[in-house]
């Protein structure tokens, strides 16, 4: 049988994970790819963290990365250690050395994706990265291959299982956020500094990858509008509940006649939909195709077995490209000339949460600034705080968010409104 030697740039969760399965279903992967695969180095920073862990004799650990790139013996670098920079300059010179590489890096895929792909292509090598987006969720490959013959229009994703979990318990326990957050903290689920989930950032980064593949142009994380959970109270979690929603961060990009808009927001949708049931730290993607119609994908988005799965399937598929000597070929990448469409004109209804004075004719006056702006009312249900001052939940008609900000501005400037609540956007069937 054919041997390809494989180096692994870092050893934390993923690599550590990626490093189990290529261990302990090394007989089922050999006989699966038709290839021996043989974990040659392993770089770290610090060799001693790992003095306990025991390698195969074949396998060591280095801190030279050089050691890696003038090995002419391995033709697979693994990129499993996050981060930009260093990570940019490993696979930048691994690829332009004639080396295959596989990465689980979603940050710099969604820097640099098209970059890297096209120094792949022009040094003859293969660049995968299934691992970069939904951990253990085959979505990469499934979008250019499985689902290549469809025009694909919608992606819907929960991107991020730390905010899922953060909704899915507020969902359930009507806690409020930061009660929420400081257990997914001590859980493990979020980390010290949640920023990057909570923000929406992270989201952000995987949509632009997957949108990029879906609709065939070059996208970036600075190309998504980006809003994340930090004000998401438990009182619109309950109010969304009596109209028959669930709460939940959504990625949603769609190419229409107008151009494609991407976007992470909170939103409500409907609790029948098949991504409300998408609970705790689970991710799911609903792909809307011209072949397939709906098709919804879910699993681990994170972990370390989980993702370690999408990088050995990384790592068999350029295996066997390395002994047919098939590498270098572009996976159905091309790139079309599109629009992005402006945030402004996207269309949705709307949840808005108002505290207003009590008294007779604030109802109409908050319907008439409604009106002005061709807003229609769907529902509203009240609650009496005090005698003085009730909440209106109001779902609104389809609208243009910059419907929605007029009338938001106009609110500030209505006496009887005192509080804007909550604005939350509404997804449609
Ligand atoms: N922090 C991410 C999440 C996992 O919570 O989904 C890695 O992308």
């Amino acid at each position: 049988m054919d041997q390809v030697n494989v180096a692994l740039l870092g050893f934390g969760t993923v690599g550590q994970g990626t490093y189990e399965l290529l261990t302990k279903n090394q007989e089922l992967i050999a006989n699966r790819s038709g290839v021996a695969i043989k974990v040659k180095r392993i770089f770290v920073r610090n060799v001693d963290k790992y003095k306990e862990y025991e390698l195969a004799n074949e396998t060591s650990f280095t801190t030279d990365f050089q050691e890696i790139l003038n090995d002419e013996s391995i033709q697979i670098v693994v990129e499993v250690m996050g981060g930009t920079d260093f990570a940019a300059q490993c696979v930048e010179q691994c690829l332009a050395a004639g080396k295959n590489v596989a990465t689980a890096n979603k940050d710099l895929l969604a820097d640099q994706g098209p970059y890297l792909l096209d120094l792949a292509s022009k040094n003859n090598v293969d660049l995968r990265y299934e691992a970069s987006v939904l951990g253990g969720i085959p979505i990469i490959r499934t979008l250019y291959e499985s689902l290549g013959g469809n025009k694909i229009t919608e992606l819907i994703g929960i991107l991020n299982g730390t905010t899922n979990f953060i909704l899915s318990n507020m969902t359930e326990k009507g806690a409020g956020y930061e009660e929420v957050l400081k257990e997914a903290q001590a859980l493990g689920f979020a980390e010290a500094d949640p920023t990057s989930d909570v923000e929406g950032y992270d989201a952000a980064r995987k949509l632009a990858i997957l949108s990029s593949i879906a609709f065939n142009r070059k996208l970036f994380f600075d190309d998504v509008n980006c809003e994340g959970i930090t004000s998401i109270d438990a009182t619109d979690i309950a109010f969304g509940k009596e109209f028959g929603y669930t709460i939940k961060l959504l990625g949603i990009a769609k190419e229409t006649k107008k151009g494609i808009s991407l976007n992470v927001h909170p939103a409500f949708i409907d609790s029948h939909h098949p991504l409300a049931s998408v609970r705790g730290s689970y991710n799911a993607l609903y792909v809307k195709g011209n072949g397939i119609d709906d098709a919804m994908f879910y699993g681990r988005g994170a972990g370390s077995l989980p993702t370690g799965s999408s990088v050995v399937s990384d790592i068999m598929e350029i295996a066997k490209n390395v002994v047919t000597n098939q590498t270098g070929q572009l996976i159905s990448y091309y790139y079309a000339d599109k629009n992005l469409y402006a945030p402004g004109k996207i269309e949705s209804s709307y949840y808005i949460r108002l505290l207003v004075a009590n008294n007779t004719g604030v109802l109409a006056k908050v319907a008439s600034k409604l009106a002005e702006q061709r807003i229609s009312v769907q529902s509203v249900i009240q609650r009496n705080e005090s005698e003085k001052a009730a909440t209106l939940a109001i779902v609104t008609s389809v609208c243009p968010q910059a419907y929605i900000m007029n009338v938001i501005n106009a609110f500030k400037n209505l006496r009887v409104v005192r509080e804007i609540g909550s604005v939350i956007r509404i997804m449609a069937e």
